[in-house]
């Protein structure tokens, strides 16, 4: 391969000039528009700045085919992956072919102009086949074609006005041209690329170190910071991890830059995209590793991709690609030699250590211990800060049951005593509480129990996010409302369902309020129990009966179940 000045000159980009973006937007006011999605926000930005050179928008119809049958161009080009855009039948049945339309981003800013070449609807099922490898939900970009993506794609060439703007790490982030323009100025001519998505531990470093030894280049971590597989690691704590050990490399021949992709995880096909943006980036050379841009497991269990698929497709393609790559075998760490080795160059009889990402997760969680041969004190406290252990972590507990059941009595006697353990703020959301002053305009219809109960899911959401605990005490009579709720809630930490299952009789025998008196009479319509359903949850984390046991001994029963979840530890 060559090591000509070729890839350091500068590459097109779709912008126009600062004036002419200026009329432009002005005039583009008037254009039908179409508000981009976070994932389209991504694919935009590479576009405009020549990241996926050489499209020029986003493809037409004869090209996507092209991608989606043999990763083609219709002028033969090689392109992996399809960079669509994706708008729902009601905004594309209004367009006509040849007519220019806005692209904003999430807050109305135009970014850019799309002149509507084509627009069709799309084969998923075909797509995701031949791109992703099967049309299985369980991959996350299959799942994102049929449940978020639109069901018409428009296609046609970019006139690119304004980038979207980042808040975030803005210093760190460089497009095409600056990154060429810094390895000129630096008289880089060998670079190699380490794309990421996970934090940086002494596996990947050492990787890392030896790819730029055997590639005799410079080094750039190159992390994908637009979108990656559900569940990763934030990208703010990310960045702030590879901070942390970018003073562990060499300083004049290795930089970091941040890149606003938004990954597919398609596997042998998602390297060889990889690939050509670090090419357009000004590479020569890249790395890939075990499993590049896997996306986990399918339905049946077993991995989509094979561990070295993508090795094999780059290879085949690497002339084309126009860099070099730098493959890699599974790195695992050799105790009696101290030191990171590829799995396959080791003999039999030594100790090799690997701990996997499931089970790195697992001692985060748990606040276990993360050896110093497995990452940097500086990257495990990071992590600690942004996942503490259970036992630090926000939650919810949701009672549920009958008016009268017992629930608020029980949920006072609970805050009190976590109160009493200290730790983390402790929120009470009783049922008539959160009626005085969240939801005083409702009433008791479905609809209205439903909005009740979903403000009650949000605001618990958000204490369980920044660490608090929520107590919630509604009666919640309906099964898909508290599945709604538990989903919200479980995104940030765990949620405590407990059944006050009090029986009807028992509470009405109490009747504290007067109330079933009343509903029995007539005098107050649709009362949970009497006029109206109560649909009892079949699997709560804790089902307790108020029927001849204190309120001090349910509340402790709800301590033992929080403890046995880990919530709740010693220091
Ligand atoms: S819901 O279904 O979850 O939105 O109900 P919630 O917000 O918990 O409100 C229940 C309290 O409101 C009083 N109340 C009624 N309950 C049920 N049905 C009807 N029609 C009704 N009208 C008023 C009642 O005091 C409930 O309080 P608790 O603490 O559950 O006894």
């Amino acid at each position: 391969m060559s090591t000509s000045l070729s890839n350091l000159a500068p590459i097109p980009e779709l912008y126009v000039s600062a004036e002419s973006a200026q009329k432009l937007k002005v005039e583009a006011g008037d254009l039908p528009s179409w508000d981009l999605n976070p994932r389209q926000i991504c694919d935009l930005e590479l576009l405009m700045n020549g990241g996926f050179y050489p499209l020029k928008g986003f493809l037409g119809e004869e090209d996507y085919n092209g991608v989606v049958e043999d990763m083609r161009l219709a002028d033969g080009t090689l392109w992996p992956i399809p960079i669509t855009l994706d708008v729902t039948e009601d905004f594309a049945e209004k367009l006509e072919l040849g007519q220019d339309i806005a692209l904003r981003d999430q807050e109305g800013v135009i970014l850019a102009i799309l002149s509507v070449t084509d627009r069709w609807v799309p084969n998923k099922v075909r797509e995701a086949e031949k791109v992703f490898g099967a049309d299985d939900l369980a991959h996350p970009a299959v799942n994102y074609l049929h449940h978020t993506a639109g069901k018409v794609y428009l296609g046609g060439p970019i006139t690119g006005i304004q980038p979207p703007t980042h808040y975030d790490f803005r210093s760190r982030r460089d497009t095409p041209n600056e990154l060429r323009a810094y390895f000129r100025k630096l008289g880089w001519r060998r670079i190699v690329a380490f794309q990421t998505r996970n934090p940086l531990h002494r596996a990947h470093q050492e990787l890392t170190f030896r790819a730029a030894k055997e590639a005799q280049a410079n080094l750039l971590i190159h992390p994908v910071v637009g979108m990656t597989k559900p569940g990763d690691v934030d990208h703010f704590t990310r960045v702030r991890c590879y901070e942390a050990v970018l003073d562990k490399y060499p300083q004049s021949t290795t930089t970091m830059s941040l890149l606003n992709l938004a990954m597919r995880m398609a596997g042998p096909r998602e390297a060889v995209w990889h690939g050509l943006i670090r090419r357009n980036h000004g590479c020569t050379h890249f790395i890939v590793g075990r499993d590049h841009a896997g996306p986990g497991k399918n339905s049946a269990g077993e991995d989509f991709y094979g561990p070295y698929d993508a090795q094999e497709l780059f290879r085949q393609h690497q002339d084309e690609i126009g860099l070099e790559m730098v493959d890699f075998k599974h790195m695992v760490y050799v105790q009696e030699r101290a030191q990171y080795e590829p799995a396959d160059e080791i003999e039999e009889g030594v100790t090799v250590l690997n701990i996997s990402g499931t089970e790195l997760r697992r001692r985060l969680a748990e606040g276990l211990e993360i050896p110093e041969w497995f990452s940097f004190p500086e990257v495990v406290s990071e992590l600690r800060k942004t996942k503490p252990p259970r036992s630090q972590q926000g939650f919810t507990v949701f009672f549920t049951g009958l008016s009268g059941s017992g629930k608020s009595t029980i949920a006072n006697a609970l805050m009190v005593k976590l109160m009493e353990m200290g730790g983390r703020p402790v929120t009470l959301l009783d049922g008539d509480v959160v009626r005085k002053h969240l939801s005083s305009e409702l009433g008791f219809s479905k609809e209205h129990r439903d909005i009740n109960i979903r403000r009650i899911g949000y605001v618990a959401s958000e204490i369980t996010k920044n660490g608090g605990i929520a107590i919630c005490a509604p009666i919640a009579p309906y099964t898909a409302t508290r599945r709604a709720v538990r989903e919200m809630i479980e995104q940030y930490g765990a949620f405590c369902e407990v059944h006050v299952a009090t029986p009807l009789e028992e509470c009405e025998r109490r009747d504290r309020k007067g109330l079933y008196k009343l509903a029995r009479e007539g005098k107050i319509k649709e009362f949970t129990g009497i006029s109206d359903p109560y649909e009892a949850p079949e699997t709560p984390e804790l089902c307790v009966d108020t029927t001849g046991v204190d309120v001090d001994n349910c509340a402790h029963q709800v301590i033992l179940k929080l403890e046995s979840m880990g919530l709740i530890a010693g220091n």
